[in-house]
């Protein structure tokens, strides 16, 4: 089952202007930050009570979220949900007659397990399984 929020995922082509955003003018702390190369993304993330807000910026042309910037411009990208299983929730989700983007699940921010389900079937809201890694 899904827990929680675990983050909102929001692209931006300016990361420094973002984070200033959100650090100085809605006062949340950056607690992470990290290069995803699978993805080719610059990750950061800042806290929000028990969630997350998640900055996503490309770091070369064929990153993930690229067609999605040239496409849409910058603003919200993903909802992510905390579940403490991802295969049993992958599966169940599947038995619901969902469909998954990732049949696998792979490494997300912060080691965490993630899989994103296929848009047609959440009402185009791109959505994403988080498993966090045990430490966090
Ligand atoms: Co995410």
């Amino acid at each position: 089952m899904l827990i929680r929020i675990d983050h909102i995922g929001i692209a931006v082509d300016d990361l420094d202007a973002a984070i200033a955003l959100y650090e100085q003018n809605f006062g949340m702390a950056l607690v992470h930050r990290e290069i995803a190369e699978g993805p080719g993304l610059e990750l950061v993330l800042l806290e929000i009570g028990e969630s997350h807000i998640e900055l996503l910026t490309p770091v070369r042309d064929d990153a993930m979220i690229s067609g999605f910037l040239a496409e849409h411009g910058p603003g919200l990208h993903h909802v992510a949900y905390v579940t403490r299983d991802i295969e049993d929730e992958m599966a169940r989700l599947v038995g619901e007659g969902m469909r998954l983007i990732d049949t696998e699940p792979r490494t997300g921010i912060r080691g965490s397990r993630i899989a994103f389900l296929e848009p047609d079937g959440t009402g185009h809201v791109l959505t994403e399984l988080v498993e966090p890694a045990p430490s966090v």
